[in-house]
């Protein structure tokens, strides 16, 4: 089944029953009519995630299919964006291998960080950017899949009582064993962190209304109000549905293939499998500012230590 928006001549076609759809009839390059721009907009909440093939865009095009949906944010809280750009975040796959390497032989003050795979874009601001905007750039014939999740579909599928007891709740996000310390100063004089926020540990999304289990397997520390061994249990039963494959899509990049998600309802992993080709592949990423997330009980996210995400300008 697809939809055709016969006033934009969008074609939306679902990729699975509960989320991800491709959408094609559209040129990414050019300026989006405010109807178009509406209706990428349903969708995009309907479907959680977009994937647009075929648009060679250059940096800019991105940046102003990206304004359409609202003001832009620098390319990460911690990690420099393009000197160019600096709302641009480029990432190579070589660089998830040399990140998450780690020489288990050697001693160190820390273990080696394992890939966190499952999460939600930066979560440890108590703002985390509403969309994400990824656009393939140099993309290999096969491997770095990405996967996303539907966080609203998650918590659906929780039981009454769980969903009653979680409904209530917060959780602490953090990068682990990030402090800030040793950061080097940033190139627009935002301070580098540390960054913690305290969220609901389930949302209610600003457009849907839905209610989103809003828990980060890449970054929720510890559910406040809970004994350590109660936390930890309930978030790893909460982290399994995050992943489970029910509620998943998996996009198969092609060249000049782009991505849009909604980082409010959706959880994501990718490369998924970097550790297992040496092909080239670069994406460049830039986000939407995004507000405050507000529970069910009107609870609103706070920043524990930090300030705010601010946009550009
Ligand atoms: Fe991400």
């Amino acid at each position: 089944m697809s939809i055709i928006h016969t006033e934009t001549a969008l074609e939306i076609h679902p990729v699975t029953p509960v989320i991800g759809a491709e959408v094609a009839g559209i040129d990414l390059g050019r300026p989006l009519s405010p109807d178009t721009v509406a209706a990428l907009k349903a969708a995009l909440h309907k479907w959680k995630v977009l994937f647009f093939r075929d648009q060679p865009i250059s940096d800019e095009q991105q940046l102003a299919f990206g304004r359409a949906f609202g003001p832009l944010t620098p390319a990460h809280p911690i990690a420099e964006g393009l000197a160019r750009h600096p709302e641009i975040w480029e990432r190579k796959a070589a660089e998830y291998k040399e990140r998450y390497r780690g020489d288990l032989t050697m001693p160190s003050a820390r273990p080696p960080r394992d890939y966190k795979g499952w999460h939600i874009d930066i979560t440890f601001m108590a703002n985390p950017n509403k969309y994400s905007i990824l656009r393939g750039v140099e993309i290999p014939a096969y491997g770095g899949d990405t996967l996303w999740s539907n966080l609203a579909l998650a918590y659906a599928g929780l039981s009454p009582q769980i969903r009653q007891l979680i409904d209530g709740l917060q959780a602490v996000h953090r990068i682990a064993g990030y402090d800030g310390t040793g950061a080097k100063p940033r190139l627009d004089g935002r301070k580098a962190g540390p960054f913690v926020a305290l969220h609901p540990l389930v949302r209610v999304h600003p457009d849907t209304g839905e209610k989103v289990l809003f828990v980060n397997p890449g970054t929720t520390s510890h559910i406040v109000g809970l004994k350590e061994r109660e936390s930890q249990a309930l978030l790893e039963l909460l982290f399994d549905e995050v992943s489970r494959p029910e509620y998943t899509v998996r996009f198969r990049w092609s060249p000049h293939a782009i991505a849009m998600w909604d980082n409010q309802a959706t959880a994501h992993a990718g490369p998924i499998d970097y550790a297992h080709f040496d092909l080239p592949r670069v994406v460049r990423r830039i986000t939407v500012a995004g507000d405050l997330a507000v529970g069910p009980d009107g609870f609103r996210s706070q920043p524990l230590e930090g300030e705010l995400f601010d946009v550009i300008g």
